[in-house]
This record gives structure tokens, sequence and C-alpha cells, in this order.
């Protein structure tokens, strides 16, 4: 990530609301979008199949079984397995504490039964519990429950806008107890054609109905508080913008008296993402959502926000209140970074309701004397809440056969509920080093010497060299000088006014003590849990849109696809970044002992830990630039889950 790419993406978040839609219009066009007259509002009907295309393949999925037109692969892409499972899981939480609130429990494949589970009784104790329970039912009154497949009359009605193969919706049925109703839209007649197929073949016409629409148009139909929709899950190919505007109206509101909200889904898209930097996304993605919702009183309160592969997904509930969105003016920052060193400060726009003060920093950076750029605005205030991570977390922890990337789920988790809720930003290990041109220290050395100075220190689950913390940036500085004065970088070799020349030639005023603490290790990370994933498959990556042309324009993509793979030449690699990526590497020939060039090696020469080693190495290491972004060196932007 570059610097240069902080900027579109500001644009992008800062356009006005009509410009953002108009956008929308022009980039958004949807594949295939048939042309108004053929636009059909009402439930489609399912009955007129057409003949199956010559050549077809079904993939197996969760509960679902899919039909897809082989000539068109860009229907399923596995590597999105993980989204929809982790999807499944949410909604799934959501829904067990929606209907518990109204005295019915969920029926969740492979959970015992919760009774039995939570108390422990010795067998003649559950029968006499079992008794006295039958005892205070009326006759025939049994306890309520909503169990998969089954419609929940008083349970979550579904969205999905933009469902392609109806995949994900076909699974929310077979999977998530207690809806109501799934609606799967598609603009594409190809695609409703193909979610007719597979809602037939899967027998839950009952509970999902196709619609052919614009997702939006469907949203805007359903504004009216009696037609909300309790859960809308949007993934779109491009930016989530166009989306965002109907979505945070056709959501249905928060049920304040009982704690209990319902809530909205919003995931990005990989091609957006690919022309900015991926690890800025989620924050400003919820600040683009929040900034939508206060136009109509409303705000957002993060669930879960993801960055995983090449898009990042965020959950949200949505709630009404005046006084709440006026305090949304004070939940955005923007961020001054120095060009030099990467140090970066928050800035906040608002505080309390009068315009803060500012800026935090002076016109030159006080650890290099450099400029600073300004990015942002960005979501300030924490990104998950953790209790509810917490649940999904146990849910899937107890049923680990119930995804088939349960062990994923749990890992990505774990390590978002040891995150830093506090702390926006993040450097990475690489940065800090490249900054200095000195070695990198292993992330156990500088998180224990962090925590010897007093401080706390995260990873993100966005990157796994990350090293979130609540030090000023003055001590950061100071332990990696001290780390240099471990192992010297050689003076002459640095410019006087190199950014690594300044920050060297100050003393640090604090000692740092490198010697590893147990509790430097994060938990997840001593559990060797499955956290950062590397990449899953040949061609994995965002698929491209559907084009027309059929089976050879497929096929003429694909091979493209694969010619492509591995070669991404354009945009040309900064040889700054290339240098940092490399540093990621551990060095074999050090590792041997036979490393003769030290300092100067493209490789890192830090010890690798286990971990590190599986999870990257050079001959499987990043298959694109998008995934693991390089350590950003000295020219990048701050961290930003
Ligand atoms: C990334 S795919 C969805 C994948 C699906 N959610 C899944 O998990 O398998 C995006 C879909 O959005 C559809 N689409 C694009 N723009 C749309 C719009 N404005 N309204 C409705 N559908 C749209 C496209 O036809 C495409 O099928
Ligand atoms: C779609 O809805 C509009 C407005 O409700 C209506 O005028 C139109 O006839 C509908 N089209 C179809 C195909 O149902
Ligand atoms: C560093 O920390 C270790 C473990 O807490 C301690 O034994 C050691 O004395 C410390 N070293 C310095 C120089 O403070
Ligand atoms: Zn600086």
């Amino acid at each position: 990530m570059s610097r240069a790419r902080i900027l579109p993406w500001l644009n992008l978040t800062l356009r006005s609301a009509c410009s953002l839609c108009r956008a929308g219009f022009m980039e958004g066009q949807p594949q295939g979008l048939p042309n108004p007259a053929e636009m059909e509002n009402g439930t489609k009907p399912c009955g007129e199949e057409r003949p199956s295309e010559i050549q077809e393949t079904t993939v197996t999925e969760g509960a679902a079984k899919i039909a897809f037109p082989s000539a068109n692969e860009v229907f399923y892409n596995p590597v999105q397995e993980f989204n929809r499972d982790l999807t499944c899981a949410v909604i799934t939480e959501f829904a067990r504490i929606q209907l518990a609130a109204k005295g019915i429990q969920i029926k969740v494949p492979g959970e015992k039964d919760v009774q039995k589970v939570v108390v422990d009784l010795s067998e003649q104790e559950e029968e006499k519990a079992e008794m006295k329970e039958g005892a205070n039912l009326a006759p025939g009154d049994q306890p309520r429950t909503a169990a998969v497949g089954e419609i929940c009359e008083e349970g979550l009605r579904v969205l999905e806008g933009l469902a392609a193969s109806g995949l994900r919706s076909i699974r929310f049925a077979r999977e998530v107890p207690g809806l109501q109703s799934v609606v799967a839209n598609d603009a594409s007649a190809r695609a409703v054609d193909l979610i007719c197929r597979n809602v037939q073949l899967n027998g839950v016409a009952h509970l999902v109905h196709p619609r052919q629409a614009d997702a939006r148009m469907l949203m805007y139909q359903h504004q009216k508080v009696s037609e909300r929709f309790d859960v809308i899950d949007l993934d779109p190919y491009g930016s989530p913008a166009p989306f965002l505007d109907a979505a945070v109206q056709a959501v249905s509101e928060g049920v304040a008296d009982t704690g209990v909200e319902r809530g909205l889904s919003v995931p990005d898209c990989p091609r957006w993402l690919m022309a900015i930097s991926h690890p800025q996304a989620l924050r400003i993605v919820l600040h683009s959502l929040d900034l939508r919702a206060n136009c109509y009183q409303r705000f957002v309160v993060p669930l879960l926000s993801i960055s995983a592969d090449f898009y990042v997904r965020v959950f949200v509930r949505v709630f009404t209140g005046q006084a709440k969105v006026k305090a949304s003016a004070s939940k955005q920052a923007l961020v001054f970074q120095c060009v030099g060193c990467g140090t970066f400060h928050l800035q906040q726009s608002w505080v309390k309701f009068s315009a803060a003060c500012g800026p935090p920093v002076a016109p030159e950076c006080e650890h290099c004397g450099q400029r600073h750029q300004l990015g942002g605005p960005l979501w300030a205030e924490p990104i998950h809440d953790l209790d509810f991570v917490g649940r999904v977390l146990e849910a899937v922890s107890t049923n680990p056969g119930r995804f088939h990337t349960s062990e994923r789920i749990r890992g990505v988790l774990s390590v978002i509920t040891e995150e830093l809720p506090d702390v926006p930003l993040y450097y990475t290990l690489d940065q800090l080093s490249s900054t200095i041109h000195c070695s990198t220290p292993s992330l156990l050395q500088l998180r224990s010497a962090l925590l010897h100075a007093g401080f706390q220190v995260s990873l993100s689950h966005a990157c796994k060299n990350a090293v979130k913390t609540d030090a000023p940036s003055s001590a950061l500085w100071d332990i990696m000088r001290c780390w240099e004065k471990e192992c010297p970088v050689k003076r002459e070799r640095l410019s006087e006014t190199s950014p690594a020349f300044r920050i060297l030639s100050v003393e640090p005023r604090l000692q740092a003590n490198f010697t590893i603490r147990d509790d430097a290790n994060p938990s997840s990370r001593q559990r060797g849990l499955k956290r950062f994933q590397a990449n899953p498959e040949a061609n994995w990556g965002p698929r491209p849109r559907a084009r027309p042309g059929g089976k050879a324009a497929g096929e003429a993509m694909e091979e493209r696809r694969r010619l492509h793979q591995n070669k991404r030449k354009e945009p040309a690699e900064d040889p700054v970044q290339r240098a940092a990526r490399l540093k990621t590497f551990p060095c074999k020939r050090f590792k041997e002992g036979t490393c003769q060039r030290g300092d100067e090696c493209c490789y890192s020469h830090s010890s690798p830990t286990p971990e590190d080693a599986a999870e990257a190495t050079p001959n499987d290491g990043p298959k694109t630039p998008y995934q693991n972004p390089p350590g950003p060196g000295v020219a990048t932007g701050p961290g930003v889950d």
C-alpha cells in the first residue's frame, strides 16, 4: 500500500450524497442489468423451468447444493466460503438473541439442548427438572422453538440484495434457525433464473423468495417501518457506497427496551478494495455507513468488522435517535501521518459537540523533521462489540462441525477479542525497522519491550505483523533506537537528512528490555489457532463480474486470469515496497548461517517463528500484492483495520 493510495479513498468517502449515488449508477452498473421494461418488482414466478444449459456443475457448500452454469464460473467463488460461513454464524447469534427476547429458543444443528448443557444436573435432578418444566406448561403448550428450514412467524426477515446464484440465501434457509423469510434478489435475469432453480433444488421455496430488482430500488420500497428487513446482506462486486443510502433506511429499528437490536450487514467488494489499500477499508466503510445513517437520524453500532483475503465485511446494528446522531461527529477522526517515518496522530473533528482544536502535530515531524500527510475521515470508535463476538466465538468453538471453515473463524475471532479496542491505528514490524534500516526484531521481542515499558500491545486480525499499542510514538521510537544498538546500523550509509539518521541521532530516554515475556505471546498464537490465512488456492482472488458471451468468454477470461496470476505488473511495484515485502521473508542463507550480506540482505534476518514460517515463505509468499500487504516501510499509510 503506497502513500498515494490513501487519497482516492478519501475522495470517495468525502463525495456528497448525490455524487455518491450518481457514481454508483455509473460504476456499479450491474452486469446484465435488464432493461427497465424487463425489470419486475413482484416475486419472480419460478414455474417455467428453462431447459438446463448443456453443461452444468453442482457445488455443495454448507447445507446447500448449488447448480452453476459451468460456462460462467464467476457465479461461485470458493474462497468466499469463510465469508458465508461467518455470516451464517453471525446471523444465527443475532437470531438467538432476538428470538430469546420473544421466548423462542432456536435449535442450531449440532448444538445440544441448551438446558441440558448449561445446567450440569445429575440424571435424577434432570428428570425432576423435566417433570417440573412439564408441570408448568399448560397441556399441549410446548416450549416454543425454531428450527432450520422452517418458517418462524416471529423470526427475522432477511434480504440478500445481491444474491447471484442464491447460494448465500439458501444457506441461510437451511442453516440458520429463526427466519421468517429470505428475499434473494439480483438485478440480472440470468442470476434470478439460477436462484429459482437452486431454490427448488434445495426445497426451500417456502422460505426463500427470489426477486429481480435493482437492490437499491427494492430497499427504497421497504423504507416504511412495517416493511423493513431485520437483516440486510449486501455483497457487491464493487464499492458498497451506492447501496448504503438505501440500506440504512430499509433495515429495521433496534429494539431498545429489550437491549436486543436488529442488524444490517454490509460487506465490501474486492475490485474496489484493490484500488485502495486493503487494511484501511474497515474504518472508512464504517464511517461512510454512519454518515449515510445520520442523514435519516440513524446511527450505526458495529457488531463485528472483518478484513479478510481481498474483502472487508462489516456487521452493524442501526438505531434511530437524534441525540446519539449528534454524537456521531465525535466518532470520526483525521489522521496526520509523517511522510518520512510513518508516525501518525489522530485528530478528532469534534469533541462533545464542539469543534476540536488542532492540529495534533507541528508542521515538521518531531522525530524526523519531515512533513505530514492528511488522511481520513475514518471511524475512530471500536469496530467490534466484544460481547457479541464472544457469543459467536463460543458457539462456533463448541460446535466446530457446523462449518467447513470453523477453525479459521475461531482463529480470526480469537485475535479480534485480543485486539486493543481503543487503538484504531497500528504500525507494522517491517515498517518500524525499515524506517531506520535496521534488522527486524521478532514480534515477541518488540511486544515484550512494550510490555516491559508499561504499555499495552496487541495484534490486529487484519495484519499478522501489526503492532497496536497505546505507547506514544516517542516511546516506540526509543524502543527501536535501543533495538538498533543491539544490531547497529552503519551510520555512514545513511544520508544526514534521512528519517533513519535523524531518529538514530537522538539518545533513547527509555531503556528497552527485549527479554521475552510470557504474556507477550498472544493466547491465540500460543494455542496455534489458524489466524492468518495463506493464499487459499491457485486462482484465488476476487472473481470478475460475469460477462456476456457465455462459455467462450468465460474460458478466455479464466485463461487470462491464469496468465496473469503471479504476474501482476501494473502498477509496477514501488522499489521501497518491494524491499519491504522481501524483508518479510526469512533469509534461507541466514538460517543456514551462510548469509554474508548482513543488514544489506533483502530478506529478513529475524528468526522466524514456526508460525511465521508456515504463513509466509519466499516460495509461497503473497501471490498478488494485495494479500498480506507488504510492510509499508517508510512510504506508507498507517495500518488501519
Ligand atoms: C458478488 S455477486 C454476489 C455473490 C453472492 N452474495 C454470494 O455470496 O454467492 C454480486 C451480484 O450482484 C448483482 N448486482 C450488481 N448490481 C446490482 C444491483 N444494483 N442490484 C441488484 N443486484 C446487483 C450482480 O448481478 C451479481 O450477481
Ligand atoms: C412495479 O411497481 C410499480 C409501482 O408499484 C408498478 O407501477 C409496476 O406496474 C410494477 N411492475 C411490475 C412488473 O409489477
Ligand atoms: C528485563 O526483564 C527481565 C524479566 O522481567 C528481568 O529479569 C531483567 O532484569 C530485565 N532487564 C533489565 C535490564 O531491566
Ligand atoms: Zn517523521
